[in-house]
C-alpha cells in the first residue's frame, strides 16, 4: 500500500509510537486534543516519569497532576484523566476495556480517543476521525462534486480503507500524511505519495486559489479595507477628507464617509478641516 510505504519511509518517529500501552497512549492522545505535538513530546514524557501506570496516577495528588500538565491547557482534561485512573483502578480491575464500544461510555473517552486506542494500542480499525482524517478521506475517496458528503459517509469509507493487520500504521500514516502533505491550505500534491488515486487530483490549487481569491475579495471595499485606507493616506500626510478620498482607489464615497465617521468616533482622529491621527 502506497501510503505504507510512504510512512516507512518519511513517518515520524514519535514517543507515543514505540508502546502498545494503552494507558500511554490514552495520555499522549489527551495531550494532543488541541496542543501541538513538539509541544507534547516533553510534557509526555515527564508525565510518565511521575506517573508510569494507572495505579500511580490514581495515587496521586490533583495538584500534582495539574502542576504537570501546566502548559498544555484545558486543566479540566487533566481533572477527568486523574477522575478516570481512579475508576480504571477501583472498579475496573486497572484495565481499560478493549472495545470501542465500551471505551466510549468511559467519561473522558469520546468517539475519537475510543478509536484512536483502538488503532494505536490494538492494531484495530477504529473510528479515530479527526478534523485531518475526514478532510484526507473526502479529498481522497469524493470528487469535488460530491464533497458535500457527511462525516458518516466519510466513516464507512474510512474504515473501508483500513489495511487489515496494519491498523496502527495505518493510522500513524494518516496523521503524519495529514501534517506533512495533504495539509488544509496548500496541501503538497507534487510530493503525493496518492496523487495518482486520489478523486481531488488537480482540484487542490484550484481549490485554495479560489478560497484566497475569496478572501481578497471580501476584504477589498469591506468596512476594514476603508478604515486601512484611510489610516494609510493620513500617515502619508494628505489632512483633508477631499485628498484623502481622492488617493483611495474606491469610489463608494458613502462607505468612505461611514468609515470616516466610525474612526472619529473611536478617538482615533483629530481636527476636522486638516485631519490628523490622533497621537
Ligand atoms: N495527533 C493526535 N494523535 C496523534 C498521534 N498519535 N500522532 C501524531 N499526531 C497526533
Amino acid at each position: 500500500m502506497k501510503l505504507l510505504k510512504w510512512y516507512a519511509d518519511e513517518g515520524r518517529d514519535l514517543p507515543w509510537r514505540r508502546t502498545k500501552d494503552p494507558y500511554k497512549i490514552l495520555i499522549s492522545e489527551i495531550m494532543l486534543q488541541q496542543t501541538q505535538v513538539d509541544r507534547v513530546i516533553p510534557k509526555y514524557e515527564t508525565w510518565l516519569k511521575t506517573f508510569p501506570s494507572w495505579k500511580t496516577l490514581a495515587a496521586g495528588s490533583r495538584s500534582d497532576v495539574l502542576k504537570l500538565w501546566s502548559g498544555l491547557g484545558y486543566n479540566n482534561r487533566a481533572v477527568r484523566l486523574h477522575a478516570l485512573s481512579k475508576l480504571v483502578v477501583e472498579e475496573l480491575g486497572g484495565k481499560l476495556p478493549v472495545s470501542e464500544e465500551e471505551l466510549v461510555k468511559l467519561p473522558g473517552i469520546g468517539p475519537y480517543t475510543a478509536g484512536a486506542l483502538m488503532a494505536f494500542a490494538h492494531n484495530k480499525p477504529g473510528k479515530c476521525i479527526d478534523v485531518n482524517i475526514e478532510r484526507i478521506v473526502k479529498r481522497y475517496s469524493f470528487p469535488k462534486r460530491k464533497k458535500e458528503i457527511t462525516k458518516k459517509e466519510a466513516e464507512e469509507e474510512f474504515l473501508f480503507l483500513f489495511p487489515k493487520n496494519k491498523a496502527t500504521d495505518f493510522a500513524n500514516a494518516l496523521m503524519d500524511f495529514g501534517s506533512m502533505i495533504c495539509t488544509a491550505s496548500n496541501p503538497k500534491c507534487d510530493d503525493c505519495p496518492l496523487y495518482d488515486d486520489c478523486k481531488s487530483r488537480g482540484e487542490r490549487n484550484e481549490e485554495s486559489n479560489e478560497r484566497v481569491k475569496k478572501r481578497q475579495t471580501t476584504f477589498l471595499h469591506s468596512n476594514r479595507w476603508w478604515r486601512g485606507q484611510i489610516l494609510k493616506a493620513l500617515n502619508q500626510g494628505l489632512q483633508t477628507e477631499k485628498d484623502i478620498f481622492a488617493a483611495i482607489e474606491g469610489d463608494d464615497k458613502k462607505s468612505f464617509t461611514a468609515a470616516l465617521a466610525q474612526l472619529r468616533a473611536e478617538g482615533l482622529l483629530s481636527g476636522s478641516r486638516r485631519i490628523s491621527i490622533r497621537e
